[in-house]
């Protein structure tokens, strides 16, 4: 069974035992150091405890009862203050079970029933296919490519951007 929970102090061993993957840092933005230890874990998780309960909406994936991911949904400013980026991970040993799937499908009935937030995007790397087709399962559509949209390890890389709207009443 997959759950979203509030983080709690006491995953950051797990956490940083998940997050100390190059197979999952290779497919996110950069800012996570590498190795990535227990205190990075703390310090992730005292931030998120810390942050707008209406901007940031992060929880922990559990998986039968094991911490198992991250995802967050993070509100952005200005006149997309009404739309959020969905962003999310998975310890490489939970990996095809549909768990992601399952976690996406979650954040965003919770953001869309307890926000005003009406657009939930992700922009995945266009190579990473098991991201693309986690969203196309969760029910985003892929609104196209963003062409040399990034660098990452010093690579050009395509992205794509997928969104999901919250369904008129
Ligand atoms: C992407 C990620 C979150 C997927 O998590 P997951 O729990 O394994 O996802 P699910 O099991 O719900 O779905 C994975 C789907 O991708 C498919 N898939 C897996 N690897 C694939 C590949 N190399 N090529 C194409 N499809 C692939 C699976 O078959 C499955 O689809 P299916 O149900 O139609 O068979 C996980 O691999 C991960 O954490 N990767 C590193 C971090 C990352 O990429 N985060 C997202 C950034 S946008």
């Amino acid at each position: 069974m997959v759950e979203i929970r509030a983080w709690r102090m006491e995953d950051s061993a797990k956490l940083a035992t998940i997050l100390n993957n190059r197979n999952i840092l290779n497919n996110l933005r950069d800012g996570l150091p590498f190795p990535y230890g227990e205190k990075d874990a703390e310090e992730y998780i005292n931030s998120v405890l810390a942050s707008d309960k209406n901007s940031v909406f992060a929880f922990a994936v559990v998986y039968d009862g094991e911490l198992a991911g991250s995802i967050g949904v993070f509100r952005k400013e200005n006149i997309h203050s009404h739309t959020a980026e969905l962003g999310y991970y998975i310890g490489q040993p939970y990996w095809n079970k549909g768990i992601a799937t399952a976690a996406v499908e979650s954040i965003c009935d919770y953001v869309f029933a307890n926000s005003d937030i009406i657009r939930i995007f992700a922009e995945p790397f266009a190579r990473n296919s098991a991201s693309c087709r986690v969203l196309e399962k969760a029910g985003f559509l892929c609104e196209g490519t963003l062409r040399a949209n990034a660098v990452k390890n010093g690579i050009v890389e395509d992205m794509k951007i997928y969104s999901k709207i919250k369904a008129q009443q």
